[in-house]
């Protein structure tokens, strides 16, 4: 792997006009411990969230993904499903680590995804939060605990323009409390509507009592900072699937 600044960690963002990109763009600009050699929108894309992007005295120019061919230490997606499979190949050229911030990904995407990580470091965060991540042990935790004898349940909320439901991030819970418990399709609920970041709860219901675990995302900086975060964590990994749990020293395995 290749770094233009071997002080630096060298990145490239893919769906860098979108809210999630241009956050993760403006930071990595703003912090000396990174390097943006490269940034990737969707061709043809004419949104605003270009300008924000360009508009940095030390950004690149945005391109289409098949024209990124410089090396990088991590390529960070946070784009569409097309998009992530254009992050493979963007990671695959430049030699870097992949880090999928996006959620709601195909089988073939994921298979994509998986076949790259024979070669290359990846991480598929569907949410860069410590807090999150934390939260899934300790619903992990609960479920081990309290088994069978409780109902559970979970409920999430976002923002009116959030595409996918559940949330790739309630797909994670749910997967963590599955391990161990019992969460039928129909206790896991969607909420849409206005200008929330992301609201997260777990409840185990039993007799006389409950215990809910929540988390309530208030701005997304969150995830931009948890991103950089997990990529500097996935710089020079060996190859293979890695999580955010992982890099937090959270993960059970
Ligand atoms: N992991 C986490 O912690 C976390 C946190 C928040 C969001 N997310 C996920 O991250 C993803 C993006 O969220 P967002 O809120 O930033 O959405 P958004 O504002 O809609 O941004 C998505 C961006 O991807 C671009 N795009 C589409 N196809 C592309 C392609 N082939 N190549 C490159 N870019 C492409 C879109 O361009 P156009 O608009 O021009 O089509 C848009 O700029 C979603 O899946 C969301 O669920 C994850």
């Amino acid at each position: 792997m290749s770094n233009q600044n071997a002080q630096t960690i060298s990145i490239i963002v893919s769906g860098a006009a979108g809210r999630m990109g241009r956050g993760v763009c403006r930071a990595a600009l703003d912090d000396d411990r990174f390097t943006l050699v490269a940034a990737a929108c969707r061709p043809g894309s004419t949104r605003r969230g270009r300008r924000a992007v360009e508009e940095h005295p030390r950004s690149p120019t945005l391109q289409n993904p098949d024209e990124i061919g410089v090396f990088a230490d991590v390529v960070i997606d946070f784009s569409t499903d097309p998009g992530a499979r254009a992050a493979v190949e963007i990671a695959r050229r430049a030699r870097a680590a992949l880090l999928v911030g996006t959620t709601a990904l195909t089988g073939p995407t994921l298979d994509a995804i998986r076949d790259l990580a024979r070669d290359h470091a990846v991480m598929i965060a569907p949410n860069t939060s410590p807090g999150v991540a934390l939260m899934a042990r300790l619903a992990a935790i609960a479920a081990s605990q309290l088994g069978e004898n409780y109902d559970c349940s979970l409920v999430e909320a976002h923002h009116a323009a959030k595409q996918d439901a559940p949330s790739g991030t309630a797909i994670r819970l749910a997967q963590a409390v599955r391990e161990h418990a019992k969460l039928p399709d129909n206790a896991v609920l969607s909420i849409r509507g206005g200008d929330v970041v992301g609201e997260h709860t777990i409840r185990f219901a039993g007799p006389g009592e409950y215990i809910q675990i929540s988390h309530t995302a208030t701005s997304r900086d969150l995830f931009v900072h948890g991103a950089l975060r997990a990529a500097a964590w996935l710089r020079g990994r060996e190859a293979g699937i890695w999580t955010i749990e992982d890099s937090l020293n959270l993960s059970a395995r």
